[in-house]
C-alpha cells in the first residue's frame, strides 16, 4: 500500500533543505506526497525554535490535528527539527497525539523510525545530547550528518539547489537557540561538497547556494591543509555546467579580504553577501556577545564597498533586545541608513529559554516599543531598498526563472503566459509574464518598473509594461 505523506516546514533554509532531502528519501521508499494533512497517513512538521512565534505556529497546527488523529489513530504524527531537539519529551506532554519526535541530528533515521511506530504504535523520541551533555566530540557525534545522495525529484526547480557545507554553530550569541538545537559547528569535507556539486551540475543544476549558520567560518583540515570558504569557492567555480554560486549566512568577524577577493575574481560567485549586523549599538552588541563593534562592522562594510562596489549586502537586525534604550535603537537606525543594505530582515527580540540572555537579562522592552521600533526600522530600510532598486529601471538583467508566482500557481496549468518569478545574481526578485516552460532557465530580461521589493521585467521581445 502506498503511504501518503504530508510535510510542513517552518524556519530557515537549513530546514527547507532537510525537508527536501527527507521527502526525496521517503518518495524513494514508496511514499506519495499529498497537500493536506487530511489526505495523509503520515504528517510531519519540520520545526524552528528561533522565535516563540515559530513554535506557536507548530503547536497550533498540532492542536488542530488532535481530533483528526483521534478519529484516525493509524495516522502517524511526527515533530522533527529544532523544536524537537529543544522541547524533547515535553512535546508528548503538550500534544499527546504526537508519535514521533526527531531532532535535526537524527533525521537519517526517520524512515526506520516511521516503520517502527507503524509496527507497534509506540511513540519514539530521538534527539542529540545537550551541549553540556558530554565532551565536544561525543556531542558533535550525536548531531549526525544528514546529507544523503541528491536526486532532482524533490527540488521545486531542479536547476537550483542548496548544499550544506557546515552545520551547527559555536558562536553562542546570547539571544540565540541555534547552537543548542543544531549542535557544535562541523564542516563537511571539501571533497564531499565538491562531489555533491558536480553531481548536481551533471543533473542540470545551474545555481548552488552553500549553507551554513556562519558559512564564512567554513574550515576543512581533512586534506592536510586548511581549506577555507574562499578555497572551496575556487574549487566549485571550476565545476562544469554550474553557472551561479551563492553562500549564506556570513558572520561579520569572518569576512576576510581573501573571501571578498574570491567573490570579486571568481566569475560564477554572485555579488551577494548576507552579513547580519543585529544592532548598531556597541552596548547592545556586547550584551548579545556578537564579538564585534559597530566600528569594526563599518570597516568590514567599507572593505566590501572597496572590493565589490556593485555587491548587494543584506542584513538582519533584532529590535527590543534586553536593555535596548531609545538611543541604542537610534544608533541601529543610523547603521541602517549608513549601510544602505539591499534589504534587512528585522525581528522583535523573542526570549528563548536555555539561552544566556534569557538567564541573565530581563526582557524589559515593552511589546509596543518593540513593535514601533520594528516599523520604524522597516520604513527606513524600505525607502533605501526602493532607492537601491531604481537604477535597475530600463536595465537588462540576467535571471534564473524559479517558476510561476504564488498567484499564478493557483491558475490552471496550460501553455498560456503566466506570471513568473526569477532572481538576479545579486538576489533581487524579478517578476515577468512568460510561458511556464521557461522555469529553470537563465534569461536576460529588461526591467520596466521597480518597487522596494521587486523588479518588474519582460522578455526582450515582449511588450513593455504599462
Ligand atoms: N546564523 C545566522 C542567523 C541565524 S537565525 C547569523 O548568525 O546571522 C536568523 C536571525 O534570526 C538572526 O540573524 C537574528 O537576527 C534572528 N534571531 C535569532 N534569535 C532571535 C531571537 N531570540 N529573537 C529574535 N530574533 C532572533
Ligand atoms: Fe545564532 Fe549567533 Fe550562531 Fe547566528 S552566529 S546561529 S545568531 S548563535
Ligand atoms: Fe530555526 Fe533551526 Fe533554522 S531554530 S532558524 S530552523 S536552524
Amino acid at each position: 500500500m502506498t503511504k501518503r505523506l504530508y510535510i510542513e516546514t517552518v524556519g530557515c533554509q537549513m530546514n527547507v533543505l532537510d525537508s527536501e532531502l527527507l521527502t526525496a528519501g521517503l518518495l524513494e521508499a514508496g511514499y506519495e506526497l499529498v497537500d493536506s494533512p487530511h489526505h495523509a497517513d503520515t504528517v510531519l512538521f519540520n520545526t524552528c525554535s528561533v522565535r516563540q512565534h515559530a513554535e506557536d505556529k507548530v503547536y497550533s497546527a498540532l492542536g488542530r490535528l488532535r481530533e483528526w488523529k483521534e478519529r484516525n489513530p493509524a495516522m502517524i504524527v511526527g515533530v522533527l527539527g529544532c523544536m524537537a531537539q529543544k522541547d524533547q519529551g515535553q512535546i508528548f506532554r503538550r500534544a499527546s497525539h504526537v508519535d514521533l519526535v526527531v531532532g535535526p541530528g537524527q533525521l537519517s533515521r526517520l524512515p526506520s523510525l516511521l516503520c517502527a511506530v507503524a509496527a507497534d504504535g509506540q511513540p519514539r523520541l530521538e534527539v542529540s545530547l545537550d551541549r553540556a551533555g558530554g565532551g565536544r566530540g561525543s556531542v558533535a557525534e550525536s548531531f549526525a550528518h544528514f546529507d544523503p545522495p541528491r536526486t532532482a525529484r524533490r527540488r521545486a526547480v531542479s536547476q537550483q539547489a542548496m548544499v550544506r557545507i557546515m552545520f551547527g554553530c559555536d558562536k553562542f550569541c546570547t539571544y540565540c537557540i541555534v547552537p543548542r538545537v543544531r549542535g557544535p559547528e562541523q564542516s563537511r569535507t571539501a571533497a564531499e561538497i565538491e562531489q555533491e556539486v558536480r553531481h548536481l551540475a551533471d543533473q542540470g543544476c545551474l545555481e548552488v547556494t552553500l549553507l551554513g549558520q556562519t558559512v564564512n567560518s567554513y574550515k576543512d583540515t581533512s586534506e592536510g591543509r586548511t581549506v577555507r570558504l574562499a578555497d572551496l569557492l575556487e574549487r566549485l567555480n571550476a565545476v562544469a555546467g554550474l553557472r551561479r554560486l551563492k553562500f549564506v549566512t556570513n558572520y561579520p568577524r569572518h569576512m576576510t579580504r581573501e573571501l571578498l577577493e574570491a567573490v570579486r575574481d571568481l566569475p560564477k560567485v554572485s555579488p551577494y553577501l548576507h552579513v547580519p549586523a543585529q544592532s548598531g549599538s556597541n552596548a547592545v552588541l556586547e550584551r548579545m556577545k556578537r564579538g564585534y563593534t559597530v566600528e569594526s562592522y563599518r570597516a568590514m562594510m567599507e572593505q566590501i564597498r572597496e572590493l565589490l562596489p556593485g555587491a548587494a549586502v543584506t542584513s538582519d537586525f533584532i529590535v527590543g533586545f534586553c536593555g535596548e534604550t531609545e538611543a541604542d535603537f537610534q544608533q541601529t537606525a543610523e547603521l541602517v541608513r549608513w549601510g544602505r543594505f539591499k534589504n534587512s530582515f528585522i525581528f522583535k527580540y523573542s526570549p528563548r529559554p536555555a539561552t544566556k540572555a534569557f538567564e541573565i537579562y530581563p526582557d524589559d522592552v515593552p511589546e509596543e516599543v518593540k513593535r514601533r521600533r520594528n516599523h520604524e526600522l522597516l520604513a527606513i530600510q524600505d525607502a533605501i531598498s526602493l532607492e537601491d532598486n531604481q537604477p535597475y529601471q530600463n536595465r537588462e538583467v540576467e535571471i534564473l526563472v524559479e517558476g510561476p508566482s504564488k498567484s499564478a500557481r493557483k491558475q490552471a496549468a496550460g501553455g498560456e503566459l503566466v506570471q513568473l518569478v526569477g532572481r538576479t545574481p545579486c538576489d533581487r526578485i524579478v517578476v515577468l509574464d512568460g510561458p511556464r516552460g521557461l522555469t529553470g532557465r537563465l534569461l536576460r530580461v529588461i526591467i520596466d518598473k521597480v518597487d522596494a521589493f521587486t523588479l518588474y521585467g519582460r522578455l526582450p521581445d515582449g511588450p513593455p509594461m504599462a
